[in-house]
């Protein structure tokens, strides 16, 4: 049976592509920080005949050995993985380290989803055909503050979800281009603004532009839509969505160079982290 990873799959565009893919007959795994919302899943899954397909794996995905643990999981657990969803987002306005020593949008939206892309590798490529969604700026973000990367310097506040979706940007290039002998396709989607929880901690004038965001932003539906037939058909190892149309990926924002130079950054911190 197909089977797909969501992070961010309690809430929000994760939620309603675990219900799609529960229709279209996968195992779905998501994955969150709220049981509640978990359960929410999994008590929806069963009333509509799906219960037996539906888990739910509580983690929190800012730290290190949480992702870790969600790898061994996903690995013990399943032959092999057809989709995972890289979805996990929560912001904060204020600069707040995790316990690992990293600024907390770093480590959620992009320290993630390098350890689950590379930690998922194996099962990844068991699959028949494979698609990784990543939820990055499809180019529409940057620079990259290679010389800060953990944004000590005039912290940009919603600007670090911008920062961290260029990091994903590179991210899914060079994943791309290291598992080309695989058969796992990338596919950066940026769905514009849409109407979700929003998760996060906000200062009052953010919590106001949030809150305009969530009153104007296109339905949950229509962003699932417009992403989709990329995921059941992906035109191209790497492919890059901006709200439903297909950008150029051979642009700055998926820099090989650029892609490799993180790389190499992202490997020395987490070699740097105390074993
Ligand atoms: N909505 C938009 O307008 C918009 C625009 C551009 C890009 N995007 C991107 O689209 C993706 C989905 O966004 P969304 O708006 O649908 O999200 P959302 O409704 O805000 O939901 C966020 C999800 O992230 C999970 N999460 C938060 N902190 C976590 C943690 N520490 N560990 C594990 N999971 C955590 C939440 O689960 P729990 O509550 O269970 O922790 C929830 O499932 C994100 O990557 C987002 O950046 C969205």
């Amino acid at each position: 049976m197909p089977t797909a990873v969501i992070t961010g799959g309690t809430d929000g565009i994760g939620r309603a592509l675990a219900d799609t893919y529960l229709e279209r007959g996968h195992e779905v795994l998501i994955v969150g920080t709220s049981t509640a919302k978990g359960e929410a899943f999994l008590a929806a899954a069963a009333r509509g005949g799906a219960g037996g397909r539906a888990r739910f794996l509580r983690a929190d995905l800012s730290l290190v050995a949480e992702n870790r643990r969600v790898i061994d999981h996903v690995t013990a657990a399943y032959p092999a993985v057809d989709l995972l969803v890289l979805g996990a987002r929560y912001h904060r306005s204020t600069r707040v380290e995790t316990p690992d020593g990293f600024e907390s949008t770093f480590a959620l939206y992009y320290l993630s989803r390098h350890l689950l892309s590379h930690g998922l590798i194996g099962p990844l490529r068991r699959a028949e055909q494979a698609v990784v969604l990543n939820f990055g700026a499809a180019g529409l973000a940057g620079p990259v503050r290679w010389d800060d990367l953990q944004l000590r310097r005039d912290y940009p506040g919603t600007g670090a979800l911008g920062h961290g979706g260029a990091l994903c940007d590179l991210l899914a290039a060079h994943c791309a281009r290291t598992y080309a002998d695989t058969p796992v396709h990338y596919v950066v989607n940026h769905p514009g603004v849409v109407s979700t929880s929003f998760a996060g901690e906000y200062d009052r004038a953010t919590a106001a532009h949030v809150a305009g965001l969530r009153a104007t932003g296109k339905p949950v539906s229509r962003a699932v839509a417009q992403v989709l037939p990329y995921l059941t058909a992906p035109p191209a190892r790497l492919t890059a969505v901006l709200e439903g149309r297909r950008v150029p990926t051979d642009t700055s924002a998926f820099s090989p160079t650029a892609a490799a130079r993180l790389h190499e950054a992202t490997t020395g911190l987490l070699a740097a982290l105390p074993s």
